[in-house]
């Protein structure tokens, strides 16, 4: 049988770099996929593109002039390739950073050809026409009604080189409003895909080799998706039908909101075992100031009892989370009252970050912003705390036997790496050919970031 697109498109290469979340890491993957049939394979290094996306996020420190600097060298790359007698480079610019500042990037980058907010990736192929067509920009930077999940093959095989454990976009968009943050207005409102599209992906995904599956959202835990009786499913309930997918061994979920932690999601943590016991819960303060002044919702108790409760159903649960430091107004005592909260629960991992303004956001224009010294010690502080407590983690796996997905071959030969259900990646000696098990280590010793074991069985302890 001959191959009809081959023969009758031409071959073009097609580089995505990608910044920021998984989400946008998923994405880069639908929109490879999305391009795949219009003749665009991706292709690793930036100058031999004939198509270059730039998949941006917004939510870091001067992610806009990093965007305009990467868009200055692509003009550069453009230009040595027209000399040399190859095509004009199509710069597509995609991502929330293209959706907050659309405009602005046309009128600084006036070469960009094609603007595409995250909830337009779909219409992608179009827009690659239209752009040929009229040799002028394209900008798609609405909220279109149509769930552009639905309109995204997903022929190709997972976006992992090893295929066994993969992310899946099961929902997206934000109305929380957190005085700090941009998400609300660069994804959009909550938007939920239906049950069957997602589990119709999950299955293509399991006969490709998936073994362990991250869900993924802004407020993944917010997941109200239509089930095929057209009633409402949320987020336990999805995973128990995913759980049920032969070959699915493993299901994770991030990023979760303390507001949408329901009962039956702790419960789920005791009664799925596909469900790994490990919980991105950013609680950002610790201060019931600074959280009401960040319009978080709930208190620093609240959580503390949330994570209560996660533990009774899972005692050995690792919780994970998000901090700011120096969000306008904090105090002293409001830091202080974060050090006491993370001392209270004992984070596994935690991200920490300086509060810096984001245009367009509440905090942004409020009053008593914290000094930039200041910040940066409380931050020193809080990540010195954080590590300590990694590390007590860590260490208290030392000598214990946990279940490994061996994922990979590490880096000195005879090595291959896994993860334990506690998201720590452990290297052990193992022949490759058992990669894509899940298997007994015990481990022996800690590393920086990781993990050292020997392997004990080829089977998962009961
Ligand atoms: N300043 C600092 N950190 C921020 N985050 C989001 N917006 C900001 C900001 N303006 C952090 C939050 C969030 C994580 C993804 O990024 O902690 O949970
Ligand atoms: Fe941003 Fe808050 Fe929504 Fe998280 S919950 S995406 S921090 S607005």
């Amino acid at each position: 049988m001959t191959d009809n697109t081959a023969t009758t498109t031409k071959l073009k290469n097609l580089h995505v770099i990608t910044w920021g979340c998984q989400m946008n890491v998923y994405d880069s993957a639908r929109m490879e996929d999305v391009l795949r049939p219009l003749g665009y394979r991706p292709v690793s290094q930036v100058e031999h593109a004939d198509m270059v996306i730039l998949n941006t996020c917004h939510i870091r420190e001067r992610a806009t002039e990093k965007v305009f600097s990467e868009l200055g060298l692509l003009k550069k790359i453009r230009e040595d390739r027209l000399a040399q007698g190859h095509e004009r480079m199509v710069i597509a610019v995609a991502g929330c950073v293209a959706q907050a500042e659309g405009a602005e990037i046309i009128q600084r980058a006036p070469y960009v050809d094609i603007v595409l907010g995250p909830q337009t990736y779909h219409r992608l192929p179009e827009m690659v026409a239209r752009a040929a067509r009229a040799g002028g920009h394209v900008i798609e930077t609405d909220f279109p009604v149509d769930m552009k999940f639905d309109f995204l093959p997903t022929e190709a095989a997972p976006q992992t080189p090893e295929n066994l454990s993969a992310f899946l976009t099961i929902q997206e968009g934000c109305d929380k409003f957190c005085s700090f943050c941009v998400v609300p207005y660069t994804r959009g409102a909550e938007s939920s895909r239906s049950v069957a599209s997602i589990l119709s992906e999950a299955r293509q995904m399991a006969r490709h080799g998936v073994r362990e599956l991250t869900l993924l959202g802004q407020n993944v835990n917010a997941y109200h998706g239509l089930d095929a009786q057209g009633a409402s499913a949320d987020l336990p309930q999805l995973v128990r039908a995913l759980s049920r997918i032969e070959g699915i061994a493993r299901i994770r979920y991030t990023t979760s909101h303390p507001r949408d932690v329901t009962q039956s999601l702790i419960d789920a943590h005791r009664d799925e075992a596909a469900l790994m016991p490990f919980l991105h819960l950013p609680v950002q303060s610790g201060s019931d100031r600074v959280l009401k002044a960040m319009n978080r919702g709930h208190t620093a108790d609240e959580y503390r009892d949330i994570i209560r409760r996660f533990r009774a159903a899972r005692p050995d649960i690792a919780i994970s989370s998000d901090f700011i430091v120096g969000h306008p107004g904090e105090t002293d005592d409001d830091f202080e009252a974060t050090l006491a909260l993370i001392r209270d629960i004992g984070f596994a991992q935690a991200y920490t970050f300086k509060y810096s303004p984001r245009p367009g956001t509440p905090a942004s224009a409020a009053d008593f912003q914290v000094d930039e010294a200041v910040k940066d010690a409380r931050l020193q502080i809080v990540q010195k705390l954080i590590r300590a407590q990694q590390d007590a983690f860590n260490g208290a796996l030392v000598g214990r036997d946990v279940a490994v997905l061996l994922t990979h071959k590490g880096r000195k030969p005879g090595q291959v790496v896994g993860r334990s259900p506690y998201q720590q990646p452990v290297i052990i000696d193992a022949p490759e050919h058992m990669i894509g098990r899940i298997v007994t280590v015990r481990i022996l010793h800690t590393l920086t970031n990781s993990l050292a074991g020997e392997l004990i069985r080829e089977t998962i302890c009961a």
